[in-house]
């Protein structure tokens, strides 16, 4: 019978039994007594199931010689228990039908040998049969699977906010402008300003940077609620952090305030540390031996230490008393740099660190202002090497100071509908943003977060 590779390393088929998979070939050794060693992968796990092919199989010497890593086949033959070290089934070929060759293995541009990452985004259609991003891309998927599982098992719904949106969440003024227009020939009013109404949508329209806005109107009826989706920012930002099209979670809950938002995110990361612990060990294992030797031990940490808490007040102290030498100077009022914050959760901490209360001027107008009129209810989590994966707040639940944050901004009577919210029965509520491919990071030690998603869109750079 068929099976994928890791159903037979979980012994889903019986030593002895004929059995049959369909992979690609990563590598090809022959011994002088005429057998063959064939290792194939499918994608399902880690390892790699060899296939061994005594030189009496038909096509031996004509095809199966010339065989070379990438060539496409479906081997069938006996499973066996692997006398070799280390793998603990294979398979004694009785018959291997090459399905699609490689044109020219000299070529082929991703031969045995090991790559650089940057290499591999040139391309990024076959690095998914590379080792590396093989396991990323299962860690990826057992990741958003337990994201749902989590939020499911605590009665959150899943809310699909949309993509196409008239509002600037963040206020950053990083969108990208989704039109029908013409380019060439812009309608113009009177003023010759761009006459939008004569748009899709009848106004100027975006890529969302966030879906919170409107994931708050269903937290203002469902209670516990989330988002999982694509988010885009024309950040120009050419970082090894930061993509222009990256995936977020949202969570939203009701009748909460600022620490149980941290709670919740305390005890989310830590589900989620222990659900790719438990589904992924064999990808965590390639990761500690080749990307990071702390990859598996400081998930561990994460796991079974409570998350340290630090006031802004208190972390801008902290960073003006300590020894290291900072690019920009940290004075109170400063938004945090990337410097700042990794100093705060490598060196201070030691481990992931949430920051909370930052000045009212730095952070976006639906954030809760305290009673000191200074700060506002925001909280960031930032992560060794990685800095900030998690911004989140207690939102202004009062019309009339959140209309006061909104003051002069443009958007005030766009976001008619946000008011609304604060009309009719409003409660305190509070929600964060998770970056998935921070995360995914973070977990597996890869640097850059153009590693952590399938087709990467950064500056100058959406191919594929
Ligand atoms: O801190 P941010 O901007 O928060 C929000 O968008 C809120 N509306 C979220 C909420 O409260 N519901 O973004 C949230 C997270 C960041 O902490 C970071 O992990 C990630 O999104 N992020 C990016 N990830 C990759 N590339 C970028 N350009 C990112 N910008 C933000
Ligand atoms: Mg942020």
């Amino acid at each position: 019978s068929t099976h994928l590779i890791t159903e037979l390393f979980q012994n889903k088929a019986t030593p002895g039994s004929i059995v049959t998979v369909k992979g690609w070939v990563r590598s090809r050794r022959d011994s002088k007594a005429g057998i063959s060693f064939l290792h194939i992968h499918d994608g399902s796990c880690f390892d790699s199931i060899q296939a061994v092919l005594p030189n009496t199989l038909a096509n031996y010497e004509e095809e199966l010689l010339k065989l070379s890593a990438g060539c496409s086949v479906i081997v069938t033959g006996e499973l066996v228990e692997s006398p070799g070290k280390g793998q603990s089934f294979e398979i004694q070929g009785q018959s291997v039908e090459v399905i699609g060759w490689v044109d020219d293995p000299e070529t082929y541009p991703i031969a045995k040998k090991r790559h650089t990452f940057e290499y591999l985004r040139t391309v990024a259609h076959l690095r998914p049969r590379t080792n590396a991003f093989g396991a990323v891309t299962r860690v990826r998927t057992a990741l958003a699977n337990a994201i749902h599982r989590y939020f499911h098992e605590r009665h959150f719904h899943w809310i699909n906010t949309p993509i196409l949106t008239a509002s600037d969440c963040e206020g950053a003024g990083e969108l990208f402008r989704v039109s029908t227009l013409d380019m060439v020939n812009l309608p113009k009013n009177e003023t010759g300003a761009i006459d939008f109404a004569e748009d899709f949508f009848g106004q100027e329209t975006f890529l969302t940077v966030s879906g919170q806005l409107n994931v708050e109107s269903y937290c203002l009826a469902m209670s516990r609620v989330y988002t999982f989706g694509p988010t885009f920012r024309a950040e120009n930002s050419n970082t090894s952090r930061h993509l222009a099209e990256f995936w977020m979670v949202e969570p939203e809950i009701a009748f909460a305030n600022l620490h149980d938002n941290a709670d919740l995110a305390e005890d989310f990361l830590k589900y989620l540390f222990k659900a790719v612990l438990n589904e992924r060990i064999d990808d965590m294992t390639f990761f500690t031996d080749r990307i990071n030797p702390d990859a598996i031990s400081r998930m561990q940490h994460v796991v079974d230490k409570p998350f340290e808490r630090l006031d802004y007040t208190k972390a801008i102290e902290i960073l003006q008393a300590c020894p290291q030498k900072f690019e920009y100077p940290v004075e109170w009022g400063i938004d945090l740099q990337s410097e700042h914050e990794r100093y705060l959760a490598e060196k201070h901490v030691g481990a992931p660190v949430i920051i909370m209360n930052y000045p009212k001027e730095i952070k976006a107008f639906y954030m809760r202002l305290n009673d000191d009129n200074k700060t506002v209810a925001a909280m960031d989590v930032l992560a060794p090497g990685i800095g900030e994966i998690i911004g989140g707040s207690q939102r202004e639940e009062r019309l009339g100071v959140l209309d006061a944050r909104m003051g002069d901004m443009d958007h005030k009577e766009a976001l008619w509908w946000y008011r609304d919210l604060r009309r009719y029965g409003t409660v305190p509520h509070a929600g964060f943003g998770l970056g998935f491919e921070r995360l995914l990071n973070y977990i597996t030690g890869m640097e850059n977060i153009r590693d952590a998603i399938p087709f990467p869109r950064t500056p100058k750079s959406a191919h594929f």
